[in-house]
C-alpha cells in the first residue's frame, strides 16, 4: 500500500510515519511536509532510509497532483495547529488549512484516491465544566479561534466532496495529544523543557480550563482502524477519557520533577479561551473495536519527560525563540 502523509515532520504526522514503518511492513510511505517552523526532518530520523520526504506545500497543486497520483491512501495531517500563532497571524492559518485542504481535495477527486482528514475536537467550540455533556459527532460546529475555524472549514470542504463528487473519505476529530516529537510552543512540552531548565511552568489565567488528553500513539492506532475499517463518509471522535485542568497538569509535572505543588506562575490568560473539551469516542470504540493503551496519564507523562530529557539536541534550538515570542505577549 503506498501511503501519503502530509504534515508527516509535525509531531502528530512524524509519529503515525514511525508507527507505520514499525507496525505495517507492506506500507510504502511518501511524506508531503512544507518543513515549517514545526516541522523536523529530525523527527523522522529513525525511519529515514524507510521513507521518501518530499519537501513542499500542500497549497502546489501540480505537486499535489502527482504525489496523490502515486498514492493509494493519503492521511491528511498537515496544518498550522497552535492557538496562539493564529491569534497573532491567521494568514496561514487560511492557506494551510483551507486552500491546502481544497487542493488535496481537489486532487483526490481526480485520481479517486481514498482520503482520510486529520482533524480537531476544537471544531466544536467548548463546553461548560459542570455541563455532563461531551462532543459526538452530531455536536454541531461552533469553533472559537482563527485556527479552529480554518480546521471547522476543512472539515465542511471534506463533507462536501464526499457529497457533491463521492470523494471516498473519512475525517476524525481527536482531542488533545501528549507525546514524544511535540513542538516545545505547546503546553505540555512547554513546562516539561522549562522545569529541565529549572524554570517555573506557566498557567494561562486561574488554570481551570480543562482538556481531554490522549497519547499520540493511541491516536494514529486510531487513525489506522478508520482507514481500514471505516464507513466512507463518517466522522470518528478519537479520545480516552483523559479530562484533566491545566492546574492538574501543572502539578503532576512538578511532582514527577520532585517540585513543590506551588512552584509555578499564573501569566496573562489567552484571549477567547475554550474552557472545556471532552469526547465521546462510542463510535470509534463500538464499530472498530479501537481502545486506548495508555490508560495511566502519570505513566503517559512520566515517559514523555524521559524523552524530552533523552531528546535535548532535538527541541533546544527552538527554546529560546519559542519563550521570548511568549514574553512579548505576557505569557
Ligand atoms: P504540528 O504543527 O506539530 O505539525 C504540522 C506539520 O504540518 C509540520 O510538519 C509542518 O511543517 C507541516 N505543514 C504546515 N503547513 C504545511 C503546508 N502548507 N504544506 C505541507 N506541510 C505543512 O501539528 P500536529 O500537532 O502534529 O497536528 C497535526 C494535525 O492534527 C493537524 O491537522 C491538527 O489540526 C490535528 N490535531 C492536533 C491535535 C494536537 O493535540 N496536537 C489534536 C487533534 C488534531
Ligand atoms: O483539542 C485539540 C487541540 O489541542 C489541537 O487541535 C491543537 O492543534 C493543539 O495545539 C491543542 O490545542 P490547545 O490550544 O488546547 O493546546 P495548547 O497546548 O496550546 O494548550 C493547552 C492548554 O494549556 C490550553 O488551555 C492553554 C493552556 N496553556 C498553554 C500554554 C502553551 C497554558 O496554561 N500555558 C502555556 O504555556
Amino acid at each position: 500500500m503506498k501511503v501519503l502523509v502530509t504534515g508527516g515532520a509535525g509531531f502528530i504526522g512524524a509519529n503515525f510515519v514511525q508507527q507505520t514503518v514499525r507496525e505495517r511492513a507492506g506500507a510504502h510511505v511518501t511524506v508531503l511536509d512544507a518543513l515549517t517552523y514545526a516541522g523536523d526532518r529530525g523527527s523522522l530520523a529513525p525511519v529515514a532510509e524507510r521513507v521518501e520526504l518530499v519537501e513542499g506545500s500542500i497549497t502546489d497543486a501540480a505537486l499535489v497532483d502527482r504525489l496523490v497520483s502515486e498514492s493509494d491512501v493519503v492521511v491528511h495531517f498537515a496544518a498550522e495547529s497552535h492557538n496562539d500563532n493564529s491569534l497573532d497571524d491567521p494568514s496561514p492559518f487560511v492557506q494551510t488549512n483551507l486552500v491546502g485542504t481544497f487542493t488535496l481535495l481537489e486532487a483526490v477527486r481526480k485520481h479517486g484516491t481514498r482520503f482520510h482528514h486529520i482533524s480537531t475536537d476544537e471544531v466544536y467550540g467548548d463546553l461548560e465544566l459542570d455541563d455532563p455533556a461531551k462532543f459526538t459527532p452530531e455536536t454541531p460546529y461552533n469553533p472559537s479561534s482563527p485556527y479552529s475555524s480554518t480546521k471547522a472549514g476543512s472539515d465542511l470542504l471534506v463533507r462536501a466532496w464526499v457529497r457533491s463528487f463521492g470523494v471516498p473519505a473519512t475525517i476524525s476529530n481527536c482531542s488533545n495529544n501528549y507525546g514524544p516529537y511535540q513542538h516545545i510552543e505547546k503546553f505540555i512540552p512547554r513546562q516539561i523543557t522549562n522545569l529541565i531548565d529549572g524554570v517555573r511552568p506557566r498557567l494561562y489565567g486561574a488554570g481551570l480550563n480543562v482538556r481531554d488528553w490522549i497519547h499520540v500513539e493511541d491516536h494514529n492506532a486510531a487513525v489506522w482502524a478508520i482507514i481500514d475499517k471505516g464507513q466512507i463518509g463518517e466522522t470518528y471522535l478519537i479520545g480516552a477519557d483523559g479530562e484533566k485542568n491545566n492546574l492538574d497538569v501543572v502539578r503532576t509535572l512538578l511532582e514527577l520533577f520532585g517540585r513543590d505543588a506551588d512552584d509555578f506562575d499564573h501569566v496573562a490568560d489567552r484571549p477567547g479561551h475554550d474552557m472545556r473539551y471532552a469526547i465521546d469516542a462510542t463510535r470509534l470504540r463500538d464499530e472498530l473495536g479501537w481502545s486506548p493503551r495508555y490508560t495511566r496519564f502519570h505513566d503517559g507523562l512520566a515517559a514523555t519527560i524521559d524523552w524530552y530529557r533523552a531528546n535535548e539536541a532535538w527541541w533546544r534550538p527552538a527554546k529560546a525563540a519559542v519563550e521570548a515570542k511568549y514574553a512579548r505577549t505576557g505569557q
